[in-house]
């Protein structure tokens, strides 16, 4: 278990405060085993990370180019090379140094990381002509270590164009397929392996076998990563680093702030204050669920700043998303600032900053689509040190300590709820009667996928209103009223989503519910579109 907390000395005006640092995570070794996943810009370098620490090993993923010195000094148990979208001839191909070849750690290549392996071994990888792609009839021939407690025919999950085709010396043929030879390799002494699918995935179900047998048989990891006793270190940590000094947090009313504060305050108690700034723009409920969980259960200092007269004037004649986004992040930092000041004297800020926040952070280069509101920088004059005690962690794991640390269930299943909140969920004009529409048909939405059971099972649900009226007619009757589109989306990490095949008879209730329960709501339409190429959100 990691013993350094996660504590640095960023200060907040230096624009990146409410965003992670630009650096490689994971830059010291922990106490627990840890496995590296090495990224060559795979789709799913996330999901093998996540995949070994459902296997109750510690993880973390790595650029290919992270210096060899670098990576071993974490001290792996084992490394993974993920896939990635290069082909090892391609100029410019990503490629490791080959040193991780050297037989000291275990390797488990997938994918291009196979290929890679063999290439750099002395084998030979061909662009095969013969695509493999999605669900494939895997034939494995060794069934002992990689491969051990598994049937001898599987159906496993493909997605490459090159292949192995001649083994580097030493290594033997695991698996093949009807088109590949060799779909699965390994060099028993040096506990080097290959795979060509992708064990990661769900539609290869008994990947986690394998994955398994290289932790716990190829590179004799132990299960020890477990959220009690990462509460555990992480509460001893923050402990020491904040000693007698202050720390302040920021709630938002998501899982991510409540669990780093509950945890923060596991540690230091009263010398943490929380600030919840309400802007109006929560679902309904929310904001006093907040305050309850705070200030009666937990009996945390809360400063609860009502703010909503402030943030509705500010939006006042705006229509513009990214506007809207602008004018909620300055606002917010005002408040914040204006309540920071009167605490006096607060040495640390506590963020519930994610893991993918930081590898995202150092890596990504996609264009912005959108604002998010909550990057933005504080003033000048507000110089903290930052505590973000889930800087390695997946949301599935902030859940858990969540869980663990006792927050109600409503907040640690929350879904994720975007810093502008409401504002952006009413299209055009934000005033406080659109906004409850919107609140009202959002509850209706919310309840009745609670009742089906079926929040967990989506990432997002929500209603949009939209600025634009439609004829209906109720009692005899023609209505001009109000449109509203219900989002329920299906996704891994937002990055992209599917629309959820909501049963029929739960589409024609809300459709019944909402316009009979919100007075004004006439039409409500279901959005049927993935992402991409639209957004979650409808701003
Ligand atoms: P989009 O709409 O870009 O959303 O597909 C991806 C994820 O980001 C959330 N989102 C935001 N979160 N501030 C946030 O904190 C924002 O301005 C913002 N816009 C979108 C969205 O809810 C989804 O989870």
């Amino acid at each position: 278990m990691t013993t350094t907390p996660r504590v640095s000395d960023r200060k907040p005006s230096d624009g990146t405060v409410w965003s992670a640092p630009r650096q490689v995570p994971g830059v010291r070794p922990s106490a627990v085993d840890t496995v590296i996943v090495v990224d060559f810009g795979a789709q799913y370098a996330q999901l093998i990370a996540r995949r070994v620490r459902e296997s109750r090993v510690h993880s973390l993923i790595l650029p290919y180019d992270t210096p060899f010195e670098q990576l071993i000094a974490l001290r792996p148990k084992g490394i993974i090379l993920s896939g990635g979208p290069a082909s090892v001839y391609a100029p410019g191909a990503p490629r490791c140094d080959p040193r991780l070849f050297d037989g000291s750690v275990p390797v488990l290549g997938i994918c291009y990381g196979m290929q890679l392996m063999a290439h750099e071994l002395g084998g030979r990888t061909v662009a095969s002509g013969q695509r493999e792609y999605g669900r494939t009839r895997l034939f494995v021939d060794d069934r002992s270590d990689l491969f051990e407690g598994l049937e001898p025919r599987l159906m496993c999950w493909m997605s490459h164009g090159d292949s192995v085709e001649e083994l580097p010396s030493g290594f033997t043929t695991l698996a093949r397929t009807d088109h590949n030879p060799i779909a699965a390799m390994a060099h028993r002494g040096r506990r080097q392996f290959g795979v060509q699918f992708h064990p990661e995935v769900t539609h290869t179900p008994w990947g986690a076998q394998v994955l398994q047998n290289f932790l716990y048989g190829a590179c004799g990891c132990a299960p020890q990563w477990t959220m009690a006793s990462f509460i555990e270190t992480e509460v001893a940590a923050v402990r020491e680093v904040v000693g007698s000094g202050r720390a302040m947090c920021a709630l938002s009313g998501g899982v991510d702030s409540a669990a780093a504060a509950a945890l923060v305050h596991r540690a230091i108690g009263g010398q943490l204050t929380c600030i919840f700034v309400d802007h109006g723009l929560l679902r309904g409920g929310e904001s006093e669920q907040v305050i309850q969980t705070f200030r009666d259960h937990f009996q945390i200092p809360l400063v609860h700043v009502n703010a909503r007269a402030r943030f509705l004037h500010r939006l006042e004649g705006i229509s513009d998303p990214e506007q809207k986004r602008r004018a909620i992040g300055d606002e917010f930092i005002r408040v914040f600032d204006e309540e920071a000041s009167r605490l006096g004297t607060v040495d640390f800020l506590v963020q519930g900053t994610l893991y993918p926040d930081v590898i995202e952070s150092g890596t990504r280069t996609a264009a912005r689509i959108k604002t998010h509101h909550n990057v933005g920088g504080l003033p000048e004059h507000l110089q903290f040190r930052l505590i973000e005690p889930f800087r390695e962690l997946f949301k599935d794991e902030v859940r858990e300590v969540a869980r663990q640390l006792g927050l109600p269930d409503d907040m640690v299943w929350r879904h994720p709820f975007p810093g502008p909140g409401l504002a952006i969920r009413v299209l055009g004009d934000v005033t406080e009667s659109r906004l409850d529409l919107a609140r009202a048909a959002d509850a209706i939405v919310l309840e009745e996928l609670r009742t089906a059971g079926l929040m967990q099972k989506v990432w997002q649900a929500f209603a949009v209103l939209l600025p634009v009226h439609s004829v209906g007619v109720m009692g005899d009757a023609r209505t001009y009223g109000h449109t509203v589109v219900v989002r329920v989306v299906t996704s891994e990490d937002g990055m992209t989503a599917d629309w959820a095949r909501l049963p029929d008879d739960l589409l024609e209730r809300l459709a019944n519910r909402i316009t009979r329960e919100v007075p004004g709501i006439t039409r409500v339409a279901y959005d049927i579109t993935s992402k991409p190429p639209a957004t979650i959100e409808w701003e």
